[in-house]
């Protein structure tokens, strides 16, 4: 029989020793690290500055000083910034200040061209104010600036695109987004290779464009049309049915035809969603077939009086076996073959709060 010092002694050997393998186990086994990525859309802004900064603030993107707080979040914005509002300027403006402070935080930034960008390339200049033009300090001033010599045209030339590709996360085959002004087409002819075919064309259609001597804005001028020496697969970037005007996976009523569109769409380009602006429902961002397609312009600015609005995706990645490895930088470190549980979850933000569009959760092996 123990004496009670030698009881005391075991207990105590016992709490030491259950301490001491209770931390070797606990050292094993530190918390799993997830790879999470946080993605914004926003749609037509048309000249409203004050909404524009108001959206990438419900989203948490930028603080009251319009500085960079969204880390190493995606922003993509689908096009037409510019006419019917006054205040396009400022928002390529806040568009380029934020492009190196993104980059140095490990954010990402893609911003699309729309029809409007473009009519206002070509001198299409029907549905630009007269306050607009004042606020860029006369027509001449902004011609300029809307050209191959000035800050704008050289701008949209380097860091925009008519329809972009993003990746969710940096493994090869990792899912991917696709994001253009308007409608791609199935059957539009050159949809591939994707995006890099479309982004050819519509570069070379803008720098047509923009190279002086630029047509004279119409109106008071006749309308010029597409620029001298288009090539016909330039214009059909531009046409009715191109990537920039068509409306199909917006509004035509028919679910069944989108969602065909649809399907067609995802093959095609290997992507997991089909995402655009350019239709706006003043109400809120329509998802189609279950959000394969998703429409997020919602008349933002103040010359539609449509709601605030903003895509959102919170994509993760949460590692089955081993506990997720991190780079001296912190990098996550993606190993072929490792498994992970996927979790996509995508969201409408308003004002007044969010609304769940869809959750994709899986098990996948990289
Ligand atoms: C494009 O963006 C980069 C920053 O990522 C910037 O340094 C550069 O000046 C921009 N290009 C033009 C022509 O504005």
């Amino acid at each position: 029989m123990l004496n009670r010092t030698q009881w005391i002694l075991f207990v105590a050997c016992a709490i030491a020793l259950w301490l001491i393998l209770g931390s070797i186990v606990r050292e094993e086994k530190p918390p799993r690290q997830a790879f999470r990525q946080r993605l914004v859309a926003v749609g037509d802004l048309h000249g409203d500055i004050r909404n524009t900064k108001a959206v990438l603030r419900m989203a948490k993107l930028i603080d009251e000083h319009d500085k960079w707080v969204g880390g190493t979040d995606i922003l993509v914005q689908t096009g037409d910034n510019i006419d019917r509002g006054t205040y396009a300027l400022d928002i390529y403006r806040l568009m380029a200040q934020l492009r190196d402070p993104i980059r140095d935080a490990g954010g990402q930034l893609y911003t699309i061209l729309g029809n409007h960008e473009y009519m206002d390339a070509i001198g299409d200049w029907r549905y630009v104010s007269k306050a607009d033009i004042a606020h860029w300090g006369g027509p001449k001033q902004r011609l300029h600036d809307l050209s191959l010599d000035g800050w704008l045209g050289q701008e949209w030339l380097a860091n925009y695109t008519t329809t972009q590709r993003v990746h969710l996360a940096p493994f090869k085959g990792a899912p991917s987004l696709s994001f253009t002004h308007g409608s791609l087409r199935p059957s539009y002819p050159h949809l591939l290779p994707y995006p890099d075919r479309i982004n050819e064309l519509g570069a070379s259609l803008l720098k047509r464009g923009l190279t002086p001597p630029m047509a004279p804005p119409h109106p008071p001028n006749p309308y010029r049309g597409l620029p001298e020496g288009t090539t016909p697969a330039e214009a059909s970037v531009y046409d009715g049915e191109g990537p920039l005007w068509w409306r199909g996976l917006a509004d035509v009523p028919d679910e069944k035809t989108v969602c065909a569109w649809a399907a067609e769409l995802q093959e095609k380009l290997g992507v997991r969603r089909i995402i655009g602006g350019h239709t706006p429902d003043f109400e809120r961002i329509v998802d189609r077939c279950g959000g394969d397609v998703i429409i997020i312009d919602t008349g933002i600015s103040y010359a539609y009086g449509g709601v605030l609005s903003a895509l959102e995706i919170i994509y993760t990645l949460t590692p089955v076996d081993g506990v997720g490895e991190l780079s001296a930088d912190g990098a996550h470190i993606f190993r072929e073959g490792d498994r992970y549980v996927e979790r996509e979850e995508v969201y409408a933000v308003y004002q007044r709060g969010k609304k769940k569009i869809a959750v994709v959760e899986q098990q996948i092996t990289i």
